[in-house]
């Protein structure tokens, strides 16, 4: 495959599980060219076609290995488990050099959902910038959206905070929030991508609580025309 990347051209990492395929299906609705990435092409392939079928046929999506992905793309998205996060990262560190990284991983610890726990760097997005030094732009986002939602068409109750090592990296990222259908808020450096990820574990506390599969959050008082 001979492939120049252009500006609308997204890859996801983990784009054949949950959150990552929800990603990929309304970035693909949306109208960006998607390399869903994977450990193993044939997985990626099947997810591909899986998604085309879904948008009638008329999307652009391939299923590719993940470094062919991250190849072919400017803005890269990761949605794996945390426990796949760091060997992931690695695999793909060098070609990732002058890109934007969007990581969606919460460090959740399994059985303990509920309890938000950082690794040392102080959150998933913190730990990706010390894997990947100061050569990729990472920002956070998506950590609060349940997939089940991201597959449905209808609107999503809940917002996006995008926390990241630059304004600009922040900014092409909430164009991909604007994208996939949700309001996004520039929520500042990466540091704050822990509030962000511990969220996801108080949202699922709260759902177990109250027997509801949606609790998410709205950023509110602000002024419409500051957006
Ligand atoms: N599920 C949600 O609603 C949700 C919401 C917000 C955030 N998140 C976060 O998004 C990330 C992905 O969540 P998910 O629910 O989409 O996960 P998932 O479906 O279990 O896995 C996503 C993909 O990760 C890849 N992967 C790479 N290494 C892996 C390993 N060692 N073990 C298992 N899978 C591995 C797999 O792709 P290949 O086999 O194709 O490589 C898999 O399809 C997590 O960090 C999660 O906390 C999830």
């Amino acid at each position: 495959m001979n492939y120049t990347p252009i500006l609308k051209t997204i890859a996801v990492l983990g784009g054949t599980g949950k959150e990552g395929k929800g990603l990929a299906y309304r970035w693909a609705k949306a109208g960006y060219k998607v390399f869903i990435g994977s450990r193993t092409p044939k997985k990626a392939q099947l997810a591909a076609i899986e998604l085309t079928d879904l948008l009638g046929g008329e999307a652009v999506i391939e299923g590719v290995d993940n470094l062919t992905a991250v190849q072919y793309a400017n803005i890269v998205a990761l949605a794996v488990p945390y426990a796949a996060h760091r060997d992931t990262l690695e695999s793909v560190k060098d070609i990732l050099k002058g890109k934007i990284l969007i990581d969606v991983t919460v460090p959740l610890v399994p059985r303990k959902l509920t309890s938000v726990r950082m690794p040392p760097a102080g959150s998933a997005a913190q730990e990706a910038y010390e894997i990947l030094g100061d050569e990729v732009q990472v920002t956070s986002a998506f950590q609060n959206i349940s997939y089940e939602y991201l597959m449905q068409d209808e609107p999503i109750d809940c917002d996006v905070l995008v926390t990241g090592t630059s304004k600009e990296a922040r900014s092409e990222t909430l164009k991909l929030v604007a994208a996939a259908g949700l309001t996004g808020w520039d929520a500042g450096p990466i540091e704050n991508s822990a509030v962000v990820e511990g969220m996801t574990s108080l949202l699922i506390g709260i759902n177990k609580q109250y027997g509801s599969t949606s609790a998410g959050i709205r950023i509110t008082g602000i002024n419409a025309t500051a957006q």
